[in-house]
């Protein structure tokens, strides 16, 4: 079972690498790309370079999520080291049936490990050994706030709200994905999906993905112990970042009309 499924990553892993594939759909280049990040700037990109050295550029995109071996459970060969997972605040309302959840849990954690802000951005279990990459001596954090993190935020550029820079080099204000371990302002996460009888207002995902998730046909997913994830509305993978696929960035399904909230919500 689990040599079956680890098979075909490895296969990937060497032809992204080695094919360097690039374009639309992938995501080689992408803001899910953290390598080359201060050269990518310099010749036909929309934005300007990246300003210094804020982490380690390991000249590799995949590993800064993923290693071939060794690598943690909460998704496929992960290779990031994880948040605690105390300290968050969690979703909670009166009408919340398939709450209160304690803390997030699954492939959630894999996201928050750059998303809260409490994880290095190139902060990995394995870092590459056979080919060369210098240690930055920094390694800043998807923190929304700079003075918490000692100045090793990205937000010291990429929020307004903290000061950012300006002017000719003018960092984009990233600070909205920057989710930080207050979770109760976002869609609640980690609740077992609910059956008719927990909560009648909710269609059921028809197909069964032999992982303890089940699936609907457009793609929107429950992952381990039928659980809504980060990853239930988001493809880490897929991009979109121009919207010529109608898309927001790395979401499964488009949100137009409200198509993916109607998904599963019944009203
Ligand atoms: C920003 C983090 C991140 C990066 C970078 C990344 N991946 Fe992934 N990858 C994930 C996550 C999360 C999953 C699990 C997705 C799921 O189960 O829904 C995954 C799953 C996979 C899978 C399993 C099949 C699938 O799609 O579920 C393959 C194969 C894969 N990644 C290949 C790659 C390759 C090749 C690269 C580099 C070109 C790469 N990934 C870069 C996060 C990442
Ligand atoms: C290796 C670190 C890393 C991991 C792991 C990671 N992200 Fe991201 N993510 C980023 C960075 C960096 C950005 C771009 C921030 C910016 O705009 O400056 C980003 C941006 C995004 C965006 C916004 C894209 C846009 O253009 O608006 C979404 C959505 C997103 N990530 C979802 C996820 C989800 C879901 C997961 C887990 C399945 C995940 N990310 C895991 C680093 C990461
Ligand atoms: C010293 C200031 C500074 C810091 C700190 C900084 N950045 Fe940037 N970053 C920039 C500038 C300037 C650009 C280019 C203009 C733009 O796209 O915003 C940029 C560009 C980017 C891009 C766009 C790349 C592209 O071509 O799409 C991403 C994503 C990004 N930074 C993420 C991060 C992350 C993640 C961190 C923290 C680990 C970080 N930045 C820290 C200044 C900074
Ligand atoms: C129920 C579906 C759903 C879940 C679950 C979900 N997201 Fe999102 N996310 C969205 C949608 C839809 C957008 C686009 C929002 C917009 O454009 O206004 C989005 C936007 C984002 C953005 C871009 C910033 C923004 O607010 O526009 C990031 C980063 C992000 N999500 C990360 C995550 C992470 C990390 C998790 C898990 C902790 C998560 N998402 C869980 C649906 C979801
Ligand atoms: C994967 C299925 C799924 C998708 C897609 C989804 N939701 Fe949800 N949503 C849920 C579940 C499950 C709950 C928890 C319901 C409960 O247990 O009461 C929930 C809860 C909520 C709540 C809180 C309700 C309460 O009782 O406090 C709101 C608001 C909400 N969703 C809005 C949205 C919006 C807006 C979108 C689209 C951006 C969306 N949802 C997409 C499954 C989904």
């Amino acid at each position: 079972m689990r040599a079956a499924r680890l098979t075909p990553l490895l296969l990937a892993l060497v032809a992204l690498v080695t094919v360097g594939v690039a374009g639309a759909g992938t995501i080689i280049g992408s803001r899910h790309d953290l390598s080359h990040f201060n050269q990518r700037g310099y010749g036909g990109s929309p934005t300007g370079p990246m300003q210094g050295f804020t982490f380690n550029d390991y000249r590799e995109a995949c590993i800064y999520c993923h290693t071939p071996h060794n690598g943690s459970p909460v998704a496929p060969l992960w290779n990031r080291n994880l948040s605690d997972t105390v300290g968050y605040s969690m979703y909670s309302s009166p009408n919340f049936n398939s709450g209160p959840v304690a803390a997030p849990d699954g492939i959630s954690l894999a996201c928050l490990s750059c998303h809260d802000g409490t994880v290095a951005v190139d902060d990995v279990r394995n870092k590459p050994q056979y080919h060369k990459w210098s240690d930055s001596q920094v390694h800043y954090k998807m923190d929304a706030t700079d003075a918490a993190r000692g100045s090793e935020s990205c937000a010291k550029c990429h929020s307004r709200a903290e000061g950012g820079i300006g002017g000719v080099n003018a960092a984009h204000d990233a600070s909205i994905r920057y989710l930080t371990q207050n979770l109760r302002d976002d869609h609640p996460i980690s609740m077992v999906y609910p059956n008719r009888r927990v909560d009648p207002q909710f269609h059921q995902p028809p197909l069964d993905k032999g992982d303890g998730g089940r699936a609907f046909e457009n793609g929107i997913q429950t992952y381990e112990g039928n659980k809504v994830q980060c990853a239930t509305c988001h493809d880490i993978h897929n991009p979109d970042e121009d919207n010529s696929e109608g898309r927001d960035p790395f979401l499964r399904v488009s949100n137009q009309g409200s198509a993916l909230c109607l998904t599963c919500h019944e009203k």
